[in-house]
C-alpha cells in the first residue's frame, strides 16, 4: 500500500528519498514520485511503474535540494497515472504526500471547484494540498493551514507536506495510517516504516493516532490529537542491515521460504525452557489476566486469518477454550456479541492492517483484555493491545505471507499452553508440546529440503488454470494458505475445501484439468483423507500428495511427495512449507513478479 518518505537535512535528500522508496517497494505500489525544493522552487518528478524508473528518469534530470517528500502509490482513487502519482501540488507551491483514504473527498472537491481550484489528478489526495492553500490564502500560516485543513478530513491517512514559503521545514500527521518519525544529526524524516530509513538512521519515533509533526533539520516538534505539545519516546530500532538483501535468492520469498527453520527459533527464544512455557513472554499482568479468560475472540485478515483458523483448534482441542474466528473486514461492521472475559486476539504480521486495526478499537472496551500477535515493534496493534507477542520473523519483503505465518502458528501454540495450563493441561503435556517445539526447526529444515522434489511438481501446475486444495482438521486452514498463496502469486485460481465436502459439490469440478493438492499427515483422520483421494482418483483427477513416509503410495494419477514424519501438533506449521514452495515454483515457471504480485499490497492500511 502507499508509501512515504519525506527528508529535512544539510545535504542532498534526493538519493535518500530514491532508496527509502526502494526499500518501501515490497509494499506494493504502481507508481512513485518525488518532489525536491531546489532553494528557489519545487521539483517534482513522477513515474508508472517501478521506483527504478523514477529512478531512471532522475538520472536524466537530477533533482538536487535539501528539502524533500516522496512517495510510491497503490492505486485507490483514479488509475495509476503518473497524473494521480504522488506529490500533489497546488500551484507551484505546496506539495503533499498521503496514505490512507479521504471519506468526504467528494463535497470538499466541489467546494474548491466552485471556488476555482483546478484538479489535475482524479486523486482523493489532491484536495488536501488545495485547502491548505486556501488557508494560507486566507493569512493563515503553513502549520495553522495544515491543522485547519486535517480536521476537516474523514478517512485515514498519514501525510507529508512541504512548502515554498515555509522551507525550513515538513509538516506530518498520521491518522489511521502508519507513520514514523526518524531521528538523525542535523537532519530528521518521516517514513511509513522503518524499513525507508534504515539507510540513515536506526532512532524512531513511532507516532501515536492523531499526533501532528513539524520536523526541521535540528528539532523536531509533536502535538497529540488534542493539539498538546507532548514528548514521544525515541526507540533504536535494532535490526540485521541484511534483511533488505536477496543473497543468494532470486526472489525475497525464496529467501523467507528457507529462513524458516532459523526464524522460529527466534519465536521460540527466551520463551521456553527445555519443557516449561515461560509466560512472562506475554508481558506484564498476563498470567492474571490468562486466569480470567473464558473464550477467545480471533479477528485478523488473509493469512493471519489462517493462522488463526488453525488456533482454533489447537485452543479446543488441547486447552479447552472455546474460541472464534473472523474475518476483519466483517466483523467489524457487524453487530457483535462479545461474551464476559472474552480475550480479543489479534493476529498480524504488520501490525498496520486497517480492517484489524478498527475491529480492535471498536470492541477494546467490551473485552476483558486484547491481545495481538504480531512481527513488527512499534506498529498500531502492538501499541493499541494490552498485551503483545512478537513473532520476531525479521521484516518480511516478499508480498507474499510465509516465515509470517508460521512464525505466527508458533506464537499461537505458545499461547494454547498457556491457556490450556488453566485448563486441564498437565505439566507433562506440557513437556510433551515444548519437546515438539525444539524439533520444529530440524522439520522445518527437512521440508525446505524437498525443495527439489517439489520444484518437478510445479511443473505439473504452471500450464493449469485451476487448483484444488484438501485438508481435514487443522490441516484444512493449512489447505487454505496453500490455495491462497497460489493464487496470489501465479494467478492461478485455487480453492481449499475440507476433504469431506467434496461430495457435497465441488466433486463435479474434478477431472483431469483440475490438480487436487493435499496435506494428509498420520493422524486420527488419515484414513477418512484417504477415502475422499479415492472419490477424487475415481473421476479422473489428478492428485498431489504430501503424506508422512510410506503413509500412502504413488500410483496413476496420484503424487505422493514423502515429508518427515511430525508429531501430530506440529503438522499444521511442517506441512505448510511444500505448498509455500509449489506456489512459488509454478509462479516462477508462469513468469509472474514473484515478491510484488499484481494488483496487491504488504501492507493493507485502507479498508
Ligand atoms: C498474505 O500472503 C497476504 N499478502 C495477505 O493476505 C495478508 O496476510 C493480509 O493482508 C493480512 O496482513 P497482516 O498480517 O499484515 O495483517
Amino acid at each position: 500500500m502507499c508509501g512515504i518518505v519525506g527528508a529535512i537535512a544539510a545535504r542532498p535528500v534526493t538519493a535518500i528519498l530514491l532508496e527509502g522508496l526502494r526499500r518501501l517497494e515490497y509494499r506494493g505500489y504502481d507508481s512513485a514520485g518525488l518532489a525536491v525544493f531546489d532553494g528557489e522552487e519545487i521539483q517534482r518528478l513522477r513515474r508508472t511503474g517501478k521506483v527504478q524508473m523514477l529512478v531512471d528518469a532522475e538520472l536524466q534530470a537530477p533533482l538536487s535540494g535539501s528539502l524533500g517528500i516522496a512517495h510510491t502509490r497503490w492505486a485507490t482513487h483514479g488509475k495509476p497515472t503518473e497524473n494521480n502519482a504522488h506529490p500533489h501540488m497546488s500551484g507551484e507551491q505546496l506539495a503533499i504526500v498521503h496514505n490512507g483514504i479521504i471519506e468526504n473527498f467528494e463535497p470538499l472537491k466541489e467546494e474548491l471547484v466552485a471556488e476555482g481550484y483546478h484538479f489535475s489528478s482524479e486523486t482523493d489526495t489532491e484536495v488536501i494540498a488545495h485547502l491548505i492553500d486556501r488557508a494560507i490564502h486566507s493569512g493563515a500560516d503553513l502549520q495553522q493551514a495544515f491543522l485547519s485543513t486535517v480536521s476537516q478530513l474523514e478517512g485515514a491517512f498519514a501525510l507529508g507536506v512541504m512548502h515554498k514559503a515555509f522551507p525550513d521545514q515538513i509538516l506530518a500527521s498520521r491518522k489511521g495510517s502508519p507513520l514514523v518519525v526518524g531521528v538523525g544529526l542535523g537532519e530528521n524524516f518521516i517514513a511509513s516504516d522503518q524499513m525507508a530509513l534504515l539507510q540513515v538512521t536506526d532512532r524512531f519515533i513511532y507516532l501515536e493516532e492523531g499526533d501532528f509533526v513539524q520536523l526541521e533539520k535540528d528539532k523536531i516538534t509533536i502535538w497529540d490529537k488534542n493539539q498538546q505539545l507532548v514528548e514521544r519516546p525515541i526507540k533504536v530500532f535494532e535490526h540485521n542491515l541484511s534483511v533488505a538483501d536477496k543473497g543468494e535468492f532470486r526472489h525475497f520469498m525464496m529467501k523467507e521460504i528457507y529462513e524458516q527453520p532459523e526464524v522460529v527459533k527466534a519465536t521460540l527464544q527466551g520463551r521456553i525452557t527445555e519443557d516449561r512455557l515461560l509466560e512472562q513472554a506475554f508481558g506484564n499482568g498476563a498470567s492474571e489476566l490468562f486466569d480470567q479468560v473464558r473464550q477467545v475472540q480471533i479477528i485478523a485478515c488473509g493469512t493471519s486469518y489462517h493462522a488463526g483458523l488453525v488456533a482454533k483448534y489447537w485452543l479446543e482441542d488441547i486447552a479447552g477454550m472455546p474460541c472464534a474466528v473472523e474475518v476483519a473486514s466483517e466483523f467489524r461492521y457487524r453487530k457483535t456479541v462479545i461474551a464476559d472475559n472474552t480475550l480479543f486476539l489479534t493476529i498480524s504480521q504488520s501490525g498496520e492492517t486497517a480492517d484489524t486495526l478498527a475491529a480492535l478499537r471498536a470492541v477494546k472496551d467490551q473485552v476483558l483484555a486484547s491481545l495481538t500477535i504480531c512481527n513488527v515493534p512499534g506498529s498500531s496493534l502492538v501499541r493499541e493491545s494490552d498485551l503483545s507477542l512478537m513473532t520476531n520473523a525479521g521484516p518480511e519483503i516478499g508480498v507474499a505471507s510465509t516465515k509470517a505465518f508460521t512464525t505466527q502458528l508458533v506464537a499461537l501454540l505458545l499461547l494454547t499452553i498457556a491457556l490450556g495450563r488453566r485448563n486441564g493441561l498437565s505439566e507433562q503435556q506440557e513437556a510433551e508440546i515444548i519437546g515438539h517445539l525444539h524439533q520444529l526447526p530440524a522439520l522445518l529444515l527437512a521440508s525446505v529440503r524437498l525443495d527439489k522434489n517439489v520444484e518437478l511438481l510445479a511443473q505439473d501446475f504452471a500450464e493449469k488454470n485451476h487448483a484444488l486444495f484438501l485438508g481435514r482438521g487443522a490441516l484444512y486452514p493449512v489447505a487454505m494458505e496453500g490455495a491462497l498463496k497460489l493464487k496470489e502469486i501465479s494467478y492461478i485460481h485455487a480453492e481449499a475445501y475440507p476433504a469431506g465436502e467434496l461430495k457435497h459439490g465441488p466433486l463435479a469440478l474434478v477431472d483431469k484439468e483440475m490438480p487436487v493438492v493435499t496435506v494428509a499427515p498420520n493422524n486420527a483422520l488419515l484414513d477418512k483423507l484417504k477415502a475422499n483421494l479415492q472419490e477424487v482418483k475415481a473421476r479422473g483427477g489428478e492428485l498431489f500428495v504430501f503424506a508422512g513416509i510410506d503413509r500412502i503410495q504413488s500410483e496413476e494419477g496420484l503424487k505422493v511427495e514423502q515429508m518427515p514424519d511430525v508429531p501430530e501438533i506440529l503438522a499444521p506449521i511442517v506441512y505448510t512449507i511444500p505448498l509455500q514452495l509449489l506456489s512459488y515454483h509454478a509462479a516462477v515457471l508462469k513468469g509472474t513478479d514473484v515478491d510484488q504480485p499484481r494488483n496487491l499490497a504488504k501492507s493493507v492500511t485502507v479498508e
